[in-house]
């Protein structure tokens, strides 16, 4: 999704805006741009359809100005293109304006506009910021009073930073819906919507809350609100790795990330785990015992990967807690006039913190009462400061669109949550110390399932090659299934769809041919006959099998199989996603796909 980097101090601001806005490349987008001011000369822009590197290639060496803004666009209104991309300037070219979100009323404020005179250069909403504001900074006075008026007259969301060529000692930013956060340097600022393109300058930031605006100069920042009450903001520290932005000798961030599993899955545990009293602790929930046990309901909202986590971790919260869990698509559950109930416990997943529609379905649930924890990677993101409590999963930053270890750390809070809630409900003590050693053991055994990275590979190069591919599971199977086609899905394009295995007979195994192999997840627990009834329907259609298993099924049942350790039988679907993340990996790779940017896709969706 779009991207914005500005830059405010005694330096050029060009090396760092390309840098930063290279940094957030792995959001995803199709057009880049920069604007820089300096003491004389206005504003000089440039902007290309493509990649920062196509943008770096163009913009030469007198392209210098202590104060600069620039942007990575993910289209929404026109196509990609250099009108397209930002920044975008009023006609008089005093005004620079780079934007994330959706202005809604763009087409009736272009009328108005246009009416007044203002020429459009673009077809897209944000031209219409730039207009506006520059419409009131010609009234005279500050840039940060034409900004508030402007956005006093916009209906929608927006992270924003102007650049104004009469003013080029600040810049002034504005978030509302979309992320802007301040990196404080020394005699310098730094400006970004996300704080992996800060990291190599400060690790002092401040995060805007929805509504607030800031001008920023090189000496520091003042904040305010939409009608100009200052407001008072404490920077921050962030405390990620710098070199988790790097790819540290992978090819891809998403295999980094695939085989920093262990030990982002023992971040997610630490500390967490008691096993005097065989529970687990979660300081951030905020709830106390009384209060979790007057619990009815766990309503868990999420998009994507995040909702087939939640998936999982309902199944974790009844198993363990037995309390009716359900897990729903947050982007589906803020458009329904959802029932919200007292004692239902809303909780929200999200790798960034930032995904529209579940920070929509987190403020709807709030506006009508209800109480809604976290489940989110990213510290003092905007869903992290909306919700009333949660769990941190400290996985480290996601760089990767496809969403792997984030995934598997969010399952292993929902395992430490349902622990949790289980002791204070009917788990005994020794069910709680099965699940406790099992949890400690999980980084060891995904461990062992990552050294099988070349066989999967050889597999992966086989079943590449079909036209689609069948993921099947049964109750706690089926979570992963619908994850492991999503993640083939995202980087190889290769169709995929997840069924539970009972209801392969009920349709779905019309489909199945020599053509359409079926991955299937054969745990080793309670259902291994209805699993392997299923496999010898399958075979008996000719369907190609690679079962996912504990203990090897006979030859005649699966044409290949990858066994993964045992688990306690609640967590064995963490362990086995982990090849079926690989199975996807190695399939694109096989494909010649650009696996860290996949088509179509940006790694944070923060429009509806
Ligand atoms: C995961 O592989 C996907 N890229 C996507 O489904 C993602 O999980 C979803 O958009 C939610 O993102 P979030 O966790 O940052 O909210």
């Amino acid at each position: 999704m779009c991207g914005i980097v500005a830059y405010i101090g005694p330096k050029d601001a060009t090396p760092f805006l390309l840098e930063g806005l290279a940094r957030l490349e792995y959001r995803g987008y199709d057009s880049a741009g920069v604007a820089v001011a300096g003491r004389t000369g206005g504003i000089k822009v440039r902007k290309v359809k493509g990649r920062v590197a196509d943008l770096a290639a163009d913009v030469p060496a007198r392209f210098k100005g202590t104060t600069g803004i620039g942007h990575t666009r993910w289209a929404t209104h026109g196509v990609p293109s250099d009108a397209n991309a930002h920044p975008h300037l009023d006609n008089a070219e005093r005004i620079a304006v780079v934007h994330n979100g959706i202005i809604e009323n763009a087409d009736e404020l272009r009328a108005r506009l246009t009416a007044d005179g203002a020429v459009f250069r673009s077809e897209t909403d944000t031209e219409v910021l730039a207009h506006l504001v520059a419409a009131h900074a010609a009234e005279g006075g500050e840039l940060e009073d034409a900004v508030r008026a402007a956005l006093g007259k916009v209906v929608g969301t927006y992270g924003i930073a102007v650049l104004d060529a009469r003013q080029p000692d600040r810049v002034v930013v504005a978030r509302n819906g979309s992320p802007i956060v301040l990196g404080i340097g020394e005699k310098e600022m730094f400006v970004a919507s996300d704080v992996s393109a800060l990291v190599r300058y400060t690790r002092q930031v401040v995060h805007l809350e929805d509504g607030e605006l800031a001008t920023v100069r090189a000496d520091g920042f003042r904040t305010f609100t939409e009608d100009a009450r200052t407001t008072h903001r404490q920077p921050s520290t962030v405390d990620w790795e710098i070199d988790s932005y790097d790819t540290g000798g992978y090819d891809h961030f998403l295999l980094k990330e695939i085989h920093e599993q262990p030990g982002s899955v023992e971040r997610t545990l630490s500390g967490r785990l008691d096993e005097r009293f065989a529970t687990a602790h979660l300081g951030g929930l905020d709830l106390d015992a009384r209060e979790l046990r007057e619990i009815r309901r766990v309503k868990i909202l999420g998009c994507g990967s995040a909702y087939y986590a939640g998936e999982m971790g309902a199944q974790l919260i009844e198993e363990l807690a037995r309390i009716p869990a359900h897990s729903e698509p947050a982007s589906e559950f803020r458009y329904r006039n959802p029932v919200i109930e007292a004692d239902t416990l809303y909780i929200a997943v999200s790798q960034s913190g930032e995904t529209y529609d579940t920070l929509a379905a987190v403020q709807e649930v709030k506006r009508k009462g209800g109480r809604v924890l976290g489940v989110v990677n990213t510290v003092g993101s905007a869903i992290a400061r909306e919700c009333d409590g949660g769990i941190y999963l400290h996985a480290g930053p996601e760089i990767s669109v496809a969403s792997t270890k984030a995934f598997t750390s969010t399952v292993v809070a929902f395992a430490l949550l349902a622990l949790h809630f289980g002791r204070i409900h009917d788990l005994s003590p020794a069910d709680g110390r099965r699940i406790v050693s099992a949890l400690k053991a999980l980084p060891g055994q995904i461990r062992e399932v990552l050294a099988q990275s070349e066989e999967i590979a050889a597999l992966a190069a086989e079943y590449a090659d079909s036209t689609g591919m069948m993921f099947i599971g049964r109750v706690r199977g089926y979570p992963v299934a619908r994850e492991g086609a999503q993640k083939l899905k995202e980087i190889s394009y290769v169709h995929a769809e997840a069924y539970p295995a009972s209801e392969l007979k009920h349709g779905p195994l019309a489909l199945i041919s020599a053509e359409l192999p079926t991955v299937a997840l054969v745990p080793d627990d309670e259902l291994l006959d209805k699993n392997l009834t299923t496999l010898g329907e399958i075979k008996a259609r000719s369907g190609k099998v690679l079962a996912i298993a504990h203990r090897r099924p006979e030859a005649r049942l699966a044409d290949h199989c990858v066994l993964v350790p045992k688990s306690e039988p609640e967590l064995d679907p963490l362990l086995l996603n982990i090849p079926l993340q690989l199975l996807a990996y190695h399939a694109a790779v096989a494909l010649k796909r650009d696996v860290d940017k996949p088509r179509n896709l940006a790694k944070s969706v923060t429009v509806e």
